[in-house]
């Protein structure tokens, strides 16, 4: 019975077990998943442009193939997440149609444009360290697949977040044109590298219930503070400065208070208004399109394969 199902599902959240593809889920856990994993996989393939727009003008052949690889790793955790979507019931066509129809959503922080190579090291180091503060808890979320493939998309998000703080200490360690780009990069990523962590908790729509299931294991809130916490002595050793005249260790709460980022721009953003969404998105409906043939010869392929197979 019904009950006994749902009874089942609380108990295994509750024990900190996981809830797996062929357990009974209730519809509105399923379909919560199915939007946070789907926004997770479109964040990671519409994130290869903003980089994707430097592999062409990386300083050096090292730098170049680090970003590829880089890239391809975006890439490969787009695909990872997909597969974890597709677990709950949806095919990965649906879910591209979703994206380009604008139904789904992906981060805020790919809608803004990267204009130097220090951008490069700025998201490494912001981005995918928020990333990181974000995705580390997501390894115990309550759905095993999602909570698996966080664990290998954490490791590699590291690489990043380390391949992204080297190339802005080299340059903060540069002549004085370097060091300026650097703050520069610094100085626009900041606030929107803060927004990524979603709204604050009290207009948070999905929070609490996230909570409960034990898909989300912080609120957004919590997730930004540790975050701040964490890039104040990195950007020390950088010596440069993060972009916020109010910054200071709260020994009370044993904390940094920081300024909030603009919520306002966030919600604009996020509703398909910040500087280069339609730039992102006719660039993926390009390559979705420009892609065709290879989709088809994939299907022709496999079905070839599949009846070889019956014979
Ligand atoms: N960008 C775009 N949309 C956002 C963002 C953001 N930075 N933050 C919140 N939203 C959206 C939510 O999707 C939700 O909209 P919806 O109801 O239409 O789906 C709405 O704003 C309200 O936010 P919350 O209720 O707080 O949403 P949620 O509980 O899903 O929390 C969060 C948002 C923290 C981003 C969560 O979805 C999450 O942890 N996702 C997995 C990580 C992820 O997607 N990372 C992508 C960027 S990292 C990278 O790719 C390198």
């Amino acid at each position: 019975p019904e009950e006994d199902l749902a009874a089942y599902f609380t108990a295994v959240v509750d024990a900190d077990q996981k809830i797996e593809p062929r357990d009974w889920m209730p519809e509105a856990y399923r379909r919560t998943l199915i939007r946070q994993i789907a926004q997770h996989a479109h964040s990671e393939i519409i994130g290869m442009q903003p980089e994707g727009n430097w592999i062409s003008r990386a300083p050096s052949l090292k730098r170049k193939a680090i970003l590829l690889a880089k890239v391809q790793d975006e890439a490969g955790h787009g695909l990872y997440l997909y597969a974890a979507a597709e677990t709950l019931g949806i095919s990965r066509d649906e879910l591209v149609e979703l994206l380009l129809s604008g139904r789904q959503k992906y981060s805020s922080i790919f809608n803004y444009p990267t204009l130097t190579w220090a951008d490069v090291g700025a998201i490494g180091w912001l981005v995918d360290g928020a990333a990181i503060v974000n995705q580390v808890p997501l390894c115990r979320c309550s759905y095993g697949p999602y909570a698996r493939a966080m664990i290998r998309v954490c490791k590699e998000e590291s690489f990043h977040q380390r391949q992204g703080y080297e190339i802005l200490h080299t340059l903060a360690h540069g002549t004085s044109a370097q060091r300026a780009m650097a703050q520069d990069a610094l100085d626009r990523w900041w606030y929107p590298s803060l927004a990524m962590f979603g709204p604050p908790d009290g207009d948070s729509t999905h929070s609490a219930q996230s909570m409960a299931w034990k898909i989300k294991r912080f609120s957004n809130d919590d997730l930004r503070q540790r975050f701040v916490d964490m890039c104040v002595g990195q950007a020390e050793v950088l010596g440069l400065t993060i972009p916020d005249p109010d910054l200071r260790w709260n020994e009370q709460r044993q904390a940094y208070d920081f300024t909030q980022p603009d919520y306002a721009e966030l919600m604009r953003v996020i509703s398909g208004d910040g500087p280069c969404n339609r730039e992102r998105m006719a660039h993926r409906r390009r390559a979705h399109e420009a892609g065709a043939w290879v989709r088809e010869a994939a299907a022709a392929y496999a079905a070839k394969q599949a009846s070889k197979e019956k014979v």
